[in-house]
């Protein structure tokens, strides 16, 4: 992705509209001013900006979102979409970005690995920022457009965006995973946020489980009458009547532009910056790889501890084996974030300190992204991926290395609960809350037989290259496009009076 420095638009192309528009908290590029004040667009961290970017390049729309720095409404030129950025103030920054969608929704939706902080004035900001990026959208879309609003930093913009444009057609996708029940009942704005949501014509969740507990809900929580039956993967939508209009609710598991993956991984520049890496390595036996935003949600702890325990009981060689772990930078001046970071980085430091020689420590740590090029080069590399999250609503990394793997080389380690544990079963899977499990699935992966390898690495990538980023941007949109039938009256569940005991949890 290419951008040019600066603003590149002025006020007369305003009125410019598009015909479908992606709202994301995020653009698709990050802004950079460097201190001789120039000016410096790079992509934005994290997957939903990874599997949409592939997605705006061959729709062409508009994108609302913004820039990552304070204050800012440049809008960089992007070959194929138009850039309409929404300016946030360092204290808006502060409260709707850092607070109430990352210290209080993050850790919510994400099994309360940390405690939630609930505070009145982050909601007040979510609500006006939310506003915010609802103007924003109503101002860029065209008669009758598809707006598509991403995320749980957006979550009330569906309901906002009606009331301003009932013309549009409004899709919603929630990238992290939705919550169970019990866990959202502590929210305290928990109504509002569903009736946000059910502004959308449409709302998409990565996993079944997901969309029944939003279900569920619905009825409980907003006293909409809802479809009976499960959902699927694509397939047996839910339905909810709010009053005239009926909102479907589904599971669409995201991926990644996995052909585009697969052909650059196997050019000879990616691979001889692969067989680079791993003489600078030393040329170990065993080449681990870990690759993540640096978040709690990852268990990049867990592989670091687990790999501890099999170096201290010689389990693994260290003379043979080495580790490399990038790890982005991310939300920096969140506490629970800034706690992480020392724990990891002491982490690294022990393990180097005790098992490391000079000229050859055991993990090599680069806290900063990597160039994609090098990123490809590193997963052509390594022999065994570590993908350890707590909780994660897909994991596009461990996706991004079977696209990757077109040699049926490597072994993917897997937590059980990642999004994509659902299509990925031929990994070698683990729950990341038992160490001895987690152990026992990276020695499995580092002493696999290689026809066993291959023969893994074979079913999983049929399963990536078959679902890429462009079908899931397919089955959600000719979704959304279809028309909204009302739910036959044998077959809806009406608001019960008080909580269920078998209250459904995502699964
Ligand atoms: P999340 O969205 O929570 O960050 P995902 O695994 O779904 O997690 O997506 C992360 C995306 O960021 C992937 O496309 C991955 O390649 C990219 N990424 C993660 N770490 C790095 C890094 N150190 N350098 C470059 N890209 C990275
Ligand atoms: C995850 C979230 C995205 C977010 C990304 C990076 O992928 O689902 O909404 O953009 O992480 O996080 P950041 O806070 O840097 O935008």
């Amino acid at each position: 992705m290419t951008a040019s420095s600066g603003t590149d638009r002025d006020s007369s192309q305003d009125a410019r509209t598009a015909d479908f528009v992606v709202v994301a908290n995020r653009l698709p590029v990050d802004k950079e001013v460097r201190p001789d004040g120039s000016v410096h667009w790079k992509r934005s961290p994290g997957g939903l900006v990874t599997a949409l970017e592939p997605i705006l390049q061959s729709h062409t729309g508009a994108w609302v979102g913004w820039s990552g720095v304070p204050n800012s409404d440049d809008n960089p030129d992007i070959e194929g979409i138009d850039i309409h950025a929404v300016p946030l103030s360092t204290e808006e920054i502060n409260e709707y970005y850092e607070g109430f969608s990352n210290a209080t929704l993050w850790p919510l939706y994400h099994d309360v690995i940390v405690k939630p902080e609930y505070h009145r004035e982050w909601w007040n900001a979510y609500v006006e920022i939310n506003r915010r990026f609802a103007q924003a959208a109503s101002k860029a879309a065209a008669h009758g457009a598809i707006v598509w609003v991403q995320d749980y930093q957006l979550q009330l913009v569906p309901k906002m965006l009606r009331m301003l444009r009932p013309d549009l057609r409004i899709g919603f996708f929630l990238h992290i995973p939705f919550p169970p029940v019990e866990l959202f009942m502590q929210m305290p704005w928990r109504t509002e946020i569903v009736e946000g949501l059910l502004g959308a014509d449409l709302i998409g969740f990565h996993l079944p489980g997901g969309a029944q507990n939003f279900l569920y809900l619905a009825r409980r929580l907003a006293g909409h009458a809802v479809s009976k039956g499960t959902i699927g993967v694509r397939s047996k939508f839910g339905l909810v009547q709010v009053g005239f209009r009926t909102v479907r609710v589904g599971a669409f598991p995201i991926s990644i532009d996995s052909e585009s993956l697969n052909s650059l991984a196997k050019s000879k520049a990616i691979r001889a910056r692969a067989a680079e890496i791993r003489a600078e390595l030393g040329n170990p036996k065993t080449m681990l790889l870990g690759v993540d935003r640096l978040d709690y949600t990852k268990g990049i702890d867990v592989r670091l501890k687990a790999l501890s325990e099999l170096l201290d009981e010689k389990r693994v060689d260290a003379s043979e084996t080495a580790m490399v772990q990038l790890a982005t930078p991310s939300r920096e001046r969140v506490d629970s974030y800034i706690a992480m970071r020392a724990g990891i980085e002491q982490l690294v430091g022990n393990i180097n300190g005790r098992f490391g020689q000079v000229g050859h420590p055991i993990i090599q740590y680069l806290h900063r992204p990597v160039p994609r090029e090098d990123l490809i080069a590193f997963f052509v590399a390594a022999d065994v991926m570590l993908v350890t999250p707590l909780r994660d609503g897909m994991n596009l990394v461990a996706k991004e290395y079977v696209a990757c793997r077109s040699d049926l080389g490597g072994a993917l380690v897997l937590s059980e609960f990642t999004g994509a544990a659902a299509e990925l079963r031929s990994a070698y899977q683990a729950n990341p809350y038992d160490l001895d499990g987690v152990k026992d699935a990276i020695m499995a992966a580092v002493d696999q037989d290689p026809a066993e390898g291959r023969r893994r690495m074979r079913a999983l990538r049929r399963q990536v290259l078959a679902h890429d980023v462009e079908r899931w941007a397919h089955s959600f949109l000719s979704t959304l496009a279809e028309s909204q039938p009302t739910i036959p009256s044998v077959d809806r569940t009406l608001a019960p009076a008080a909580l269920d005991e078998n209250e459904p949890t995502e699964g």
